[in-house]
């Protein structure tokens, strides 16, 4: 039979079998992705489906049949879980709230949703859903506005400090000859390099955190990299490691794009892969590898090192803006060198072991 409700929610003009069908309602109710538990006018749980004792880690028969003191003193009910319900219960039969979210100890969020009054007739329905999704996707909206807004933020001051840096630079210059009267002009140098250091440092900070216009050509990769293994050669082996240029197998690959920003990126992985390398506690030669290869269309370009490598939770959020591990690091490099290769049509892949080291690849379209 159909009931008066069922009847409410059929589609005018279609036939419907009013005898046992395929799915019930039951059926529906139990496999939704939703945990549900139904308390009836006196307290006691009537309903309750697979979702909702699945994620009690109770079985439906204990559950069925008793209140929700019961339930609070099921021995068999983790400490968390006992915890999580009597917070809910608190939340909403007491004060009223209609839903409510909270965190579980496996680190995921779940929202609450209460349904009771006149339509339930006396009786309190209690849906589970899990929203950690919704809530990551929340979390990240936030943390990228607050990123964008402090990058701008530090953009235009770092810009402003260049204004009266000029207007200094330009005074002591004028002053240069009473200085030499004085036989202070050493004075006067000193702050002249002083005043183009913390230029140079402003102008770093702002091509670094804003990529500009890439201006296109057609890139040698072995010239690229023999570069820039040329310019960090000597730092490397100030710092004790040696840094180790592979042959180039396949003759000259040539790649398009911005010459500068491709040294600026393979410069940022030599840079971390010198600091790493510098960490490691165990002291081991510090070895750093660079190459490059073919793969079908693309050329892959590797920088490997045995240093002190990552764990997970740094690999998660290395090419976030402004995550860093180190004292002094802005945190900026990788995540600019990411965006400077997928804006040239690339990516970039990492992997990485605690205190064995790190291999970055950087893949990019080939030019013939
Ligand atoms: N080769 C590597 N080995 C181990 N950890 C690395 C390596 N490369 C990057 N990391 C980790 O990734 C983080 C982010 O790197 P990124 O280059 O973006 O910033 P940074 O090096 O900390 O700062 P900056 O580049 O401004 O000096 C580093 O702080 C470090 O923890
Ligand atoms: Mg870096």
């Amino acid at each position: 039979m159909i009931s008066q409700y069922q009847e409410s929610l059929l589609l005018p003009g279609r036939t419907y079998q009013s005898g046992p069908v395929d799915t019930t309602y039951e059926d529906v109710l139990e496999n939704i992705d939703s945990g549900i538990m139904l308390f009836d006018e006196e307290g006691v749980i009537s309903f309750v489906n697979k979702q909702m004792y699945g994620m009690l880690e109770l079985t439906r028969h204990s559950l069925v049949g008793c209140t929700i003191s019961h339930l609070l003193f099921n021995v068999r009910l983790s400490r968390f879980k006992k915890k999580q319900v009597l917070q809910s219960y608190k939340e909403m039969v007491y004060k009223g709230k209609s839903n409510y979210e909270f965190l579980d100890e496996y680190g995921r969020y779940w929202k609450v949703t209460l349904c009771c009054g006149e339509q339930m007739k006396g009786c309190y329905l209690f849906t589970v859903k899990e929203i950690s999704d919704y809530k990551l996707i929340e979390q990240t909206a936030y943390q990228n506005d607050s990123l964008a807004m402090l990058g701008k933020l530090s953009a235009s001051i770092a810009h402003e400090i260049r204004n009266p840096l000029t207007a200094i630079r330009g005074f002591i210059q004028l002053l240069h000859p009473h200085l030499q009267q004085l036989g202070k002009q050493e004075y006067g140098k000193i702050i002249l390099a002083e005043i183009d250091r913390a230029n140079d440092i402003i102008h770093e900070f702002l091509t670094s955190s804003k990529p500009s216009v890439p201006q296109v050509g057609m890139i040698p990769v072995s010239a690229l990299l023999k570069e820039v293994v040329l310019l960090t050669e000597s730092e490397a082996l100030m710092k004790g490691c040696q840094i180790n240029l592979h042959p180039f197998q396949e003759g000259d690959m040539m790649i398009s794009g911005d010459v500068k920003q491709m040294k600026q990126v393979v410069l940022n992985m030599i840079r971390n892969a010198m600091e790493a390398v510098a960490d490691r506690v165990d002291g081991l030669m510090g070895k750093i590898e660079v190459g490059a290869h073919k793969e079908g269309s693309e050329v892959r370009m590797f920088i490997s090192d045995n240093g002190k490598g990552m764990d997970i939770r740094t690999l998660d959020r290395l090419f976030n803006p402004f995550f860093t591990t180190k004292e002094n690091g802005t945190g900026l490099g990788l995540s600019v060198s990411d965006r400077i290769i997928k804006n040239h049509g690339g990516c970039i892949s990492v992997s990485s072991r605690v205190n064995e080291g790190t291999h970055f690849v950087i893949s990019l379209p080939l030019i013939h």
